[in-house]
């Protein structure tokens, strides 16, 4: 999960890494409270997950509060590179004197972490990756030693920082090291981090991905979602362990496995061809031991999907034998009563097809119809759902 600048601005804060006064506004009536609280010149941030904000016009000095509420309402509203802006952040305005880039990131190819500093930072830090690598220090960390004090000053001298700053930047490093550990992040950015005038090294600019896997031992990331982004169905989904995600035709899909799934959803975009470009709705992997409850959360996800015309179950049974999962259609049908008003065609092959075929014969379902092979389930699927 990415998070938006704000929200790593606050977990920079918790571990102690310096940054500005700051508060978000999502109206510019909120935006002069804010920069009336703050006090003093601010800047006025587009809050969006994408990059070059500044260089988008997503980014503006105001002089007083009266400024920032006018600067607020040209950027809420704005469309950064198809992000529109819901959300802005004002904080304190700094007198820049250098701008610095600091990263700590997973490195997958070399099984390690990587930090990358620059004395170049600030909006052209990618150009400066390209045309001056040398200006672009990269130094493997350890996941077995981390970051410690000695390993931050390599990095600092590494990097060439000047000696003026070069403590202030290796206790900073120090501290996004535990923002990375500690939160367990795949990605931690700043850019840019500034000397001020006065001399100060602050983070004014944050960037931070955090690692899905690590949710069950992150709870207090659970906050950070940006449900406003989150699709209503995904949402459901995921409240009930399913591994959905939403897509933009009429064919609802249900397998078990994610393989079969994903051929499922190639076979049902084929046969559409035939059927005025009909596309499959979603991908739902209801996985090995497909329970009743879970056939029944699946099609009652997929049955209030308002886009979904029919439904193909594509089951292969292998741990999870057919007459299983024919009972649990049958029985989620039964649970969803007069909720279940679509068409499903289903196809099941594999360990006890025979029983399986036999119980959704005599269940006579009046929604259920049976189909022997996955391309002509696929092809009755999309002609359903095309009339
Ligand atoms: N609080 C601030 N005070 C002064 N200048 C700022 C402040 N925040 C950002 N800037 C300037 O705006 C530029 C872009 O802002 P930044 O937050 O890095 O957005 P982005 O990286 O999306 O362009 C920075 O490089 C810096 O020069
Ligand atoms: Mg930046």
């Amino acid at each position: 999960m990415d998070l938006f600048e704000y929200q790593a601005r606050d977990l920079f804060e918790k571990h102690g890494v310096p940054v500005l006064a700051a508060m978000i506004a999502t109206t510019p009536d909120e935006a002069e409270a804010a920069a009336r609280e703050i006090g003093g010149k601010v800047v006025v941030k587009a809050q969006v997950k994408v990059g070059g904000r500044g260089k988008a016009g997503g980014v503006k000095l105001a002089e007083n509060p009266a400024d920032a509420r006018e600067k607020a309402s040209a950027i809420l509203g704005m469309d950064i590179k198809g992000h529109v802006v819901a959300t802005v952040m004002i904080a304190a305005a700094v007198p820049i004197e250098s701008e610095y880039y600091l990263a700590i990131l997973l490195d997958r190819s070399n099984r390690t972490f990587l930090v990358m500093a620059s004395v170049s930072g600030g909006m052209d830090i990618e150009e400066v990756a390209h045309t001056a690598p040398e200006k672009l220090a990269k130094i493997a960390v350890s996941a077995v030693d981390g970051i410690s004090a000695a390993k931050a000053k390599e990095i600092v001298a590494a990097a060439k920082f000047p000696p003026d700053v070069a403590d202030q930047v290796a206790d900073v490093l120090l501290k996004l090291w535990e923002v990375f550990q500690s939160e367990d992040a795949t990605l931690v950015e700043v850019n840019p981090l500034v000397k001020t005038k006065d001399g100060k090294v602050i983070a004014l600019d944050g960037k931070i991905t955090l690692d899905d896997n690590a949710q069950f031992r992150q709870p207090d990331h659970a906050a950070l979602v940006d449900l406003a982004a989150t699709n209503a169905l995904e949402a459901a989904a995921a409240e009930k362990d399913l591994n959905y995600v939403k897509l933009d035709g009429q064919v609802g899909v249900i397998g078990n496995g994610a393989g079969l799934v994903m051929s499922t959803l190639d076979v049902v975009a084929y046969a559409g061809k035939k059927h005025g470009g009909v596309l499959p709705a979603n991908f739902l992997d209801i996985g090995g031991g497909a329970s009743v409850q879970i056939m029944a959360d699946g099609l009652s996800i997929i049955l209030g999907d308002a886009d979904v015309k029919s439904v193909f179950v594509n089951v292969f049974g292998g741990i999870t034998s057919c007459d299983a999962v024919a009972t649990g259609i049958v029985q989620a049908l039964e649970l969803l009563g007069p909720k279940a008003t679509k068409p499903i065609v289903v196809r099941l092959d594999g360990n006890n097809v025979v029983e399986g075929r036999a119980i959704l014969a005599k269940a006579a379902h009046p929604l259920i119809e049976q189909a022997d092979t996955m391309d002509g389930a696929a092809n009755r699927a999309a002609e359903l759902a095309a009339n």
